[in-house]
């Protein structure tokens, strides 16, 4: 057999037709899928951007770096996802979302929101009104309350609110030694009305993790790290699909900043600020609209 005729690459095109016939007998077809686009898009970004040996080990280093920097308190792997839109992208379309419309008759469905690195499983079950604001936790009092409802606009009783959000200082409890074991997490169901209300503080915006190799990547790009204050909701109801979402401060100068991309329109909440005996108090009210699907709840990011 002369070289000419063996299936050997001659050119930087020719190698991807190699690999995806390598991996063409996979037996389980959405692996094959995934791989074979996956591989073909690498393949046309090394080609259109002419990639180096030495950028090759920059980005090797890269995923090695975020992988050995991710441990029970933080999760670089994730906030790199974060940082280039991949997790909000994930989230808006596998959740796109619809608005009532009450001409169509149509079914609402809320918007999703990333996960983000710092939900934790089994916050405490909390009573209706209940503050979540724990130990010395200072800051804006604020009342939440809204309805959970399904696909058809009906109140969803007994759907679980989990909710957790950072401090007034901007950090989560798990960030921070100063707070309290789950401060400013909670789960409330909701009554026979759909309805649930808890007590906490304002939240406040803080910078996203900037510690390890993400920290660079954004400094290199010159971005800032400062998420919008937030609440975070992971919304649950028997055979309908796990809600999680935010709701973003109006006002907040960083709405349309987000290093991680998370803001939607209609994820903006309708905070209202009055004064009690000359201090400021603020209440937020926000309902969740919940599709029909399994209710499988995603693992804790970190511990
Ligand atoms: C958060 O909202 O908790 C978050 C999301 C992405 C990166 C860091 C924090
Ligand atoms: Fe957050």
């Amino acid at each position: 057999m002369s070289h000419a005729s063996i299936p050997l690459p001659t050119t930087p095109e020719s190698v991807l037709p190699l690999v995806i016939q390598a991996m063409s007998r996979t037996p389980d077809a959405r692996l094959r899928e995934l791989m074979a686009s996956l591989t073909t898009h690498l393949h046309a970004f090394i080609l259109e951007t002419q990639v180096t040996e030495e950028e090759f080990e920059r980005a090797v280093k890269f995923i090695i770096d975020i992988g050995q920097a991710t441990g029970p308190k933080t999760n670089e792997v994730i906030l790199a996802a974060d940082l280039l839109g991949v997790s909000s992208l994930v989230a808006v379309l596998n959740n796109p979302g619809r608005h009532n419309d009450p001409h169509a008759q149509d079914e609402a469905v809320s918007h999703a929101a990333l996960l983000g690195p710092f939900w934790r499983a089994n916050a405490p079950i909390c009573q209706a009104s209940d503050n979540i604001a724990r130990g010395n936790t200072q800051g804006v009092p604020l009342e939440v309350r809204g309805v959970v409802y399904d696909k058809h606009g009906k109140p969803l009783a007994h759907a679980m609110v989990d909710v957790w959000q950072a401090s007034p200082i901007g950090l989560y409890e798990n960030q921070d030694d100063t707070q309290d074991n789950m401060n400013l997490r909670g789960r409330f169901q909701t009554d026979a009305h759909g309805v649930y209300c808890f007590h906490t503080v304002r939240p406040a915006g803080y910078p996203v993790p900037t510690g390890g190799p993400c920290g660079d990547l954004l400094r290199a790009q010159l971005r800032h790290p400062n998420r919008p204050a937030h609440l975070h909701f992971m919304v649950s109801s028997p055979d309908h699909k796990v809600l999680i979402t935010q709701v973003f401060a109006d006002g907040d100068d960083n709405l349309t900043s987000d290093p991680v991309f998370g803001v939607t329109a209609p994820l903006v909440g309708d905070f209202k600020e009055h004064l009690v005996n000359g201090q400021p108090h603020a209440t937020l009210t926000h309902d969740f609209h919940l599709s029909e699907g399994e209710m499988t709840f995603p693992h804790p990011p970190i511990p």
